[in-house]
């Protein structure tokens, strides 16, 4: 559906060159929810642009159901583009137009007849609930309603792909919760595939099925969600799983911890978080947990258990300890020792 092949983009101002994007590939499938994290600066707006040649990538194809943007003419671009919506994180409405007027203006631009643009406004405003605001100004809307305004624009135009530049960056937990619901509603009912960029991990846990992790221009990690989720490999990926307050051990706490041992994390899917497996291992083996953190995250598709804990013990019991958690498929992470 979407192919990204070997993108770079080079930005250039007077002496100073940035390369906002390092050789990048990836491939999204028809129907999925894909999702690029990254901090700030990572690449991850260029990178969403350069899919739909709002930027030229300096290098690379960029291919459409097989199409290379790249390759094409205005006309044909401007064909190819409507197969593609966008979404932004500051929604991106006119202030002088009602909402129905916002949904509708890229329809007359593209010479929609008139009796299909009142269809459209009217099914895809339903669609993201807001049939009764469509006389308002956007100031009148709250940020969440001005940002189902922006995703029923965006999908009045019938894409088959719908961008998302960090679209509920600037919204509240819960007004977030309800666009997250949203997009999903579009990619399940609509069967619209969606690419978005985020730098919030949640957003990729709740609705994404495949991740990409972005580093200096880089894509340095991708995978689904739930292995990149449980077993991040690349140090990017490890600080944005682990960067959670949590897992963070204070000083004085490992201060007060016995020397021997050693303070590890334990990631578990699913229904492994019910079996009773520390109490397994201080059987087993001459170690004794103590329980420094835990939680359980939902993603789309299942649902992630993980325990700090420090292991006590002398090393030879806490390695044998560690592998039988590793055989039933905990990932055991070393924090500090
Ligand atoms: N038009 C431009 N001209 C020059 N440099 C640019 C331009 N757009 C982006 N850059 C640079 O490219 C790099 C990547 O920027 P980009 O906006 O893609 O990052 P980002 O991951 O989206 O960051 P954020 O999370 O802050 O939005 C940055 O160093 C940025 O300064
Ligand atoms: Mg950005």
């Amino acid at each position: 559906m979407i192919e990204l092949m070997n993108v770079t983009k080079t930005f250039t101002t007077g002496k100073k060159t940035v390369e906002a994007l390092k050789d990048v590939s990836l491939r999204i499938k028809k129907g999925e929810i894909y999702g690029v994290i990254g901090f700030s600066g990572a690449g991850k707006s260029t990178l969403i642009r350069c899919t739909n040649l709002l930027e030229r990538p300096t290098e690379g194809e960029v291919l459409i159901d097989g199409v290379d943007l790249t390759k094409l003419k205005k006309g044909q671009l401007r064909k190819e583009r409507s197969k593609i919506g966008m979404i932004f994180q500051h929604f991106n409405l006119l202030s002088t137009a009602t909402v129905y007027e916002n949904v509708a203006r890229p329809l007359k631009l593209s010479k929609v007849p008139k009796h299909e643009i009142n269809e459209r406004v009217e099914k895809y405003l339903k669609i993201v609930g807001l049939e009764e605001k469509q006389h308002v100004y956007p100031a009148q809307l709250s940020g969440g309603q001005k940002q189902r305004v922006a995703i029923a624009r965006a999908l009045a135009q019938e894409p088959e792909v719908l961008l998302s530049d960090e679209a509920t960056s600037a919204l509240d937990p819960n007004t977030t919760s309800s666009i997250l619901e949203l997009l999903l509603r579009v990619n399940k009912e609509l069967g619209i595939t969606i690419f978005l960029i985020t730098h919030e991990l949640d957003v990729i846990q709740r609705i994404c099925d495949r991740v990409g992790v972005m580093h200096q221009g880089e894509l340095v990690e991708e995978g689904s969600v739930i292995d990149v989720f449980t077993k991040p490999q690349h140090p990017q990926t490890k600080d944005f799983v682990f960067d959670d307050a949590n897992f963070k051990v204070p000083d004085s706490i490992k201060k007060g911890l016995s020397a021997t041992g050693r303070i590890i994390s334990l990631t578990f899917i699913g229904s492994s978080s019910s079996e009773p497996f520390l109490a397994a291992i201080t059987k087993k083996y001459e170690v004794v947990p103590s329980i420094l953190a835990g939680g359980i995250d939902q993603l789309k598709a299942n649902s992630v258990g993980k325990l700090l804990i420090h292991l006590q013990g002398d090393t030879a019991e806490v390695e044998k300890a560690i592998s039988y958690l590793e055989e039933r498929e905990i990932t055991v992470e070393e924090v500090a020792s």
